[in-house]
């Protein structure tokens, strides 16, 4: 399909085995552009028959992928891309129009896309085993294998980014792909997958399933020819697919969001921590797993800081993300329906409305950039992720209490201090229960960093080198060099 007002051109079937094709029974879903609610176009729905033949796609390519020379699978992966690169603003205008992301926040998703092909396909010729000196009778070393097929679940918030965040480290290690994108937002995996095709990669490598959690999501992640599973999204949808990924004994990698803590002490520019926590959690309209979702924030310093959280929040100026303004809408009606019914929990629960609270009077999913305070840490707005544009601000009073605050949640993605205090700095950073940790700043993670969760935040890392061990399994070899009898028993 064409995207309205540009000459983009999306494809909008099933991308298997390096052809285009409908779904089996011809069903299709609607996208929708969230800043209007109407549909954009209709996209090919996958059954659970498309995932078996996309998975057997991806079985079939396995082998000759994993066989490609090392630097040449590192070539491919460089040019997908530069391809990302070269084809940024497109790229951009399809997410901002399919998600509702302001057009600059997207064209940031796109070049952190292209950063991930670059970034792992230098990596393809360096992923080394090691040698473990046994003794001089047997000589033992490690070898780093792909899974083989590898299932990619994702998400709606940053539908292309993500995509490159799995399917980038999955290709370098020798698997091959087999992507599910959200059905809230399939058309950026789709232009996707047409340029990896460009890029040279192999039909059957790289395969993309549109379609519903159901069927086509748990067909893939419960399928028998899965090899390894990464899935970022709910909590519950991730239990679903561990329990499924049992009775197979996959591997599952799980990016399940968070309820993140932005720590805010006497001692910090409070202009540069207000600036830092209003983009954390304005952002995407607070569709960030990493959002700053709760500021912590010391009692005598609590009213001033409010007071510059309050001002940024009601100077934002709200649009589609065409217009580029400062926040465009929820991506979908089921999470504006969430957000908005999240505020009025807040207002029941006593929590004082300083900021926004409001749906904007219009067409589309949108919603102000709101600011609860006087939160205490056990209301639900505090405890559960509302994945909208909703800050909770938390007094505390001594330092031991506000790192007890920020670990009282279920989640533990991200967190962040605010303090010139170094000492006190590396005090948080050792105490919290979180995945990544920021220190006078925000979204301190890039492509380089690990990033992941403790506690319900999820298993595994996504990002920089350890990202490969999702895609990479170890294989030991033992090469006996004495002649004769040996005494090597099991356990010994
Ligand atoms: P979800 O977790 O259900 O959806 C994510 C992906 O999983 C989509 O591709 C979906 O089709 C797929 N899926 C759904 N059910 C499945 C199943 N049984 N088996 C396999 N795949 C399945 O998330 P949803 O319902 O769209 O959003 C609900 C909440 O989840 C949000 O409000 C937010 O709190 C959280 N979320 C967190 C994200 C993160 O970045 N960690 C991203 C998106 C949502
Ligand atoms: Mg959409």
């Amino acid at each position: 399909m064409r995207i309205p007002h540009s000459d983009v051109d999306v494809p909008t079937d099933l991308y298997v085995g390096g052809e285009w094709s409908p779904a089996g029974d011809g069903g299709r879903l609607e996208t929708t552009n969230p800043a209007t609610g109407e549909p954009i176009t209709e996209v090919a729905a996958a059954t659970a028959d498309d995932v078996d033949r996309a998975v057997a796609a991806a079985r079939e390519a396995f082998s000759a992928w994993r066989d490609t020379d090392p630097d040449e699978r590192g070539r491919i992966v460089r040019r997908i891309g530069e391809l990302v690169r070269e084809h940024r603003e497109e790229l951009a205008a399809i997410e901002s129009l399919d998600q509702g992301k302001p057009l600059s926040q997207a064209k940031s998703d796109m070049g952190g896309a292209a950063r991930y092909f670059e970034y792992y396909a230098g990596a393809a010729d360096k992923l080394e085993g090691t040698s473990v000196p046994v003794g001089p009778d047997q000589i033992d070393f490690t070898v780093r294998e792909p899974y083989g097929v590898s299932a990619q679940i994702t998400p709606w918030n940053f539908p292309g980014n993500l995509f490159a965040r799995g399917v980038a480290p999955a290709l370098v290690a020798g698997n091959t792909a087999v992507v599910k994108p959200a059905e809230q937002t399939p058309l950026s995996s789709l232009k996707l997958a047409e340029l990896c095709a460009e890029a040279g990669v192999p039909d059957g490598v790289v395969n993309v399933v549109n379609g519903f959690g159901d069927p086509a999501g748990a067909a893939l992640s419960s399928h028998e020819g899965v090899d390894t599973i990464t899935f970022t999204g709910s909590v519950p949808t991730g239990q679903a697919i561990m329990k499924q990924a049992a009775d197979t004994v996959t591997p599952v990698t799980l990016e399940l969001g968070g309820k993140n803590p932005a720590l805010v002490f006497p001692d910090a520019d409070l202009d540069e921590a207000a600036t830092w926590i209003d983009r954390a959690i304005f952002t995407n309209a607070g569709q960030v797993c990493s959002a700053a979702d709760r500021a912590i924030v010391h009692e005598s310093v609590y009213d001033e800081m409010v007071e510059r959280l309050v001002a940024r929040a009601e100077d934002y100026d709200l649009g589609p993300g065409a217009e580029d303004l400062d926040m465009g809408p929820l991506a979908s009606a089921e999470q504006y329906e969430k957000v908005t019914s999240y505020i009025e929990t807040g207002v029941e629960e006593g929590a004082t409305l300083a900021a926004g609270g409001n749906a904007l009077d219009r067409e589309g999913y949108f919603v102000e950039p709101t600011v609860f305070t006087d939160v205490d840490n056990d209301m639900r707005i505090a405890q559960e992720e509302i994945f909208g544009p909703v800050l909770t601000v938390i007094p505390f009073e001594t330092e031991a209490e506000a790192f007890e605050i920020a670990n009282d949640v279920d989640y533990g993605l991200t967190s962040g201090i605010f303090t010139s205090d170094v000492r006190r700095a590396h005090r948080f950073a050792r105490d919290v229960q979180a995945g990544n940790v920021y220190v006078n700043k925000w979204f301190g993670d890039t492509n380089q960093t690990p990033f992941g969760g403790y506690k319900h935040s999820g298993i595994g890392r996504e990002k920089g080198l350890e990202a490969l061990d999702s895609y990479l399994q170890t294989k030991n070899v033992a090469i006996n060099l004495a002649e004769g009898e040996s005494d090597s028993l099991p356990g010994a």
